[in-house]
């Protein structure tokens, strides 16, 4: 139908006749002659049409806004003044020799433009219009590079794609899964997995050596601007390898997906963090290391004051009382102060002390401060000396549990960054290493797995056992800017060390048996050591594109509340279906109808 598309064309085709296709993107009536800017993937092209050519005229007077045309015409050069510099086609325009409509269009409910203010369930229930848009349609290009450039890395290295089942058991990494009913095995279900990791673990007992998939994931858990219930991962699985080995083949594709896609380059080696370092200086296990701020920890200055808010926790084995130095915030009004302390409380805190640092050399009497009565001199000065102040600063304090301690700060820290325009840098990779096995839930009283429960400890079975809260992971997660792009671990590969992780997670012998009894059959007959881990697929796309949200970089993406406004879904079934699967509802299916129509 076509010989060129729109976008490509410039002065290489001078005096060409081409055929194009495309949308209508603008029609201008100018004194006469009629302009259509004609819209396809590749880009814009400028159409003229001269009132000379009747037939063609009147069809080009009729057009609108998204119609869908083919056109045939000669190249040649705008008239001087007319030439757009910042169009790859804007030197030239095409001499309509013949135009016909493929389709019409009705008025599209919001414009084709890249700057557009819409609501996003409008965007989403036209997803087929909001992708015509140039942003959008580089954002996809951008996703189509990044996988082409991982697939080639990883098989010029030697990786097999594998594909595993989405229709499979539960494998926990901490959400709820998706199930699906299952009609031939009745009362049975299948779960959606919330990753291929199980399956990859086998595919190394199999002897496949080096495994990657570009794989979606299912998990039923809270949304944010950077978690989706299906989201692709860019899994990956080796043999004989260790974590130094793994990180640093990795490390390799993800430098290389950065130049080759954005032309960025990410540095020789990118730093390693141990996790507790990480929280210590920063509150969280994804720092974001372009924000020049950090945790200092004044406990031990804390012991004796008066300040019962401080002193707590400072005494407390499981409290934390940290200072934050804030170079030349001191102009920070009591406005800004009091809405910094409310951001805070979203994360727990109970208030959010501070210190304007007006005159060292005056002492006590140069800060200003609601906290500085209640501890000496000698305190403040620890404290200045500990954080580094200088005139002109601001302090802010944390001081209760440490995890709210870390949270609140942590999010403070990067809140801070942002407003106060503190970022340093582009781009910083970071790997985290170094993660507890274990934390331990007060709830429900018991240890949960850090990363999963297939992970190797950094210990022998005896340690492990005796303790449980201090062993090491032999986990990794990549953190760039303060998104956790990708995480794994070296697995356990011997029976004994699985069931030992499944007791101190109080997953009982049967119940180990049921869930995962296969794995432990898999791990007897020669496992060999194995490890890897798997990249949020979006996450990457998302910031290589300067996206806010990873909703943007997917084609069809769920709503907050998990839902597709496209297509209607999740939607009911019928009796008959439910009939067939044994299923009856507790709520009625009429009622729930009715609730979403
Ligand atoms: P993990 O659970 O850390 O590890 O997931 C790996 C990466 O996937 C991305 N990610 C998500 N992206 C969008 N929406 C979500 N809901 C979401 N959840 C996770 C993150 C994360 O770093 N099987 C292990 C990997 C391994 O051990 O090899 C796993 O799934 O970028
Ligand atoms: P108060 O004596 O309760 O008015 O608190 C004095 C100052 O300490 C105020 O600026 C509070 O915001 C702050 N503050 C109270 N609780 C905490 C806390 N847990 N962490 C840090 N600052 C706090």
């Amino acid at each position: 139908m076509r010989t060129h598309m729109c976008g490509v064309l410039n002065t290489q085709q001078l005096d060409e006749t081409v055929s194009i296709c495309g949308w209508v993107h603008r029609r201008r009536d100018h004194g006469g002659v009629i302009f259509i800017d004609l819209r396809d993937r590749a880009g814009l092209v400028q159409v003229v049409v001269d009132p000379d050519m009747a037939d063609i005229f009147a069809i080009a007077e009729s057009v609108r806004s998204e119609y869908v045309l083919r056109i045939t015409g000669l190249v040649r050069h705008r008239p001087e003044g007319t030439v757009n510099a910042n169009m790859h086609s804007g030197a030239i325009e095409i001499l309509a020799k013949d135009i016909e409509v493929l389709n019409e269009s009705e008025t599209p409910p919001f414009p084709v433009e890249s700057e557009i203010e819409v609501n996003e369930e409008l965007r989403l229930r036209y997803r087929y219009i909001d992708l015509r848009r140039t942003v959008m349609q580089e954002k996809m290009k951008v996703r189509r590079d990044v996988t082409r450039v991982l697939r080639n890395f990883l098989d010029d290295n030697e990786f097999f794609e594998i594909e595993t089942p989405y229709l499979t058991k539960a494998t926990p990494e901490g959400a709820r899964d998706y199930i699906v009913p299952s009609r031939t095995h009745e009362n049975s279900f299948f779960a959606l997995p919330q990753s291929p990791q199980l399956y990859k673990q086998m595919l190394m007992v199999a002897g496949m050596d080096r495994y990657y998939q570009v794989v979606r994931c299912f998990r039923d858990e809270d949304l944010r601007a950077d978690r989706q219930p299906e989201f692709t991962q860019l899994d990956i699985e080796t043999s004989f390898m260790n974590e130094n080995e793994i990180m640093h083949i990795m490390e390799e594709m993800i430098r290389q997906l950065f130049i080759k896609v954005i032309g960025v380059n990410l540095g020789d080696k990118f730093p390693r963090i141990t996790h507790q370092e990480s929280v210590s200086r920063y509150g969280v296990d994804r720092p974001d290391l372009r924000i020049p701020l950090e945790l200092v920890d004044i406990a031990e200055d804390m012991k004796d004051v008066d300040f019962k808010v401080f002193s707590a926790p400072a005494n407390d084995p499981k409290g934390r009382v940290v200072a934050m130095r804030v170079p030349n915030a001191g102009d920070l009004s009591r406005k800004d102060i009091d809405a910094l302390t409310k951001y805070v409380s979203i994360y727990g805190a109970r208030g959010l002390a501070y210190i304007k640092v007006n005159d060292l050399a005056a002492g006590v009497d140069g800060l200003q401060s609601p906290i500085v009565k209640f501890a000496p001199a000698e305190v403040w000065d620890s404290v200045l000396a500990k954080t580094g102040a200088q005139n002109g600063d601001l302090i802010f304090f944390g001081a209760d549990k440490a995890n709210i301690v870390n949270e609140a700060m942590g999010a403070l820290r990067v809140k801070l960054g942002h407003d106060l325009n503190l970022i340093e840098g582009e781009w910083k990779p970071v790997w985290v290493i170094d993660f507890p096995m274990f934390d331990w839930d007060e709830k429900s009283q018991r240890w949960n797995a850090i990363h999963h429960p297939f992970t190797a400890p950094s210990c022998s079975v005896e340690e492990l056992v005796a303790n449980p809260g201090t062993a090491l992971s032999r986990a990794y997660d990549l953190v760039l800017n303060g998104t956790e792009v990708g995480g794994g671990s070296i697995r356990i590969n011997r029976t004994s060390m699985q069931q030992t992780v499944f007791e101190i997670l109080g997953i009982g012998e049967d119940e180990a048996r049921e869930k995962f009894g296969f794995l432990l059959d898999a791990l007897k007959y020669g496992a060999p050591p194995h490890g890897g881990l798997a990249f949020g697929l979006d996450r990457l796309v998302m910031l290589m594109t300067g996206s806010s949200s990873i909703r943007d970089v997917i084609a069809f993406p769920k709503t907050q509340s998990a839902a597709c406004p496209l297509v209607s879904a999740p939607a009911v079934v019928t009796d008959e279906q439910l009939k067939e699967l044994g299923i009856r509802l507790i709520k009625p299916a009429g009622k729930e109808k009715a609730k979403q129509d």
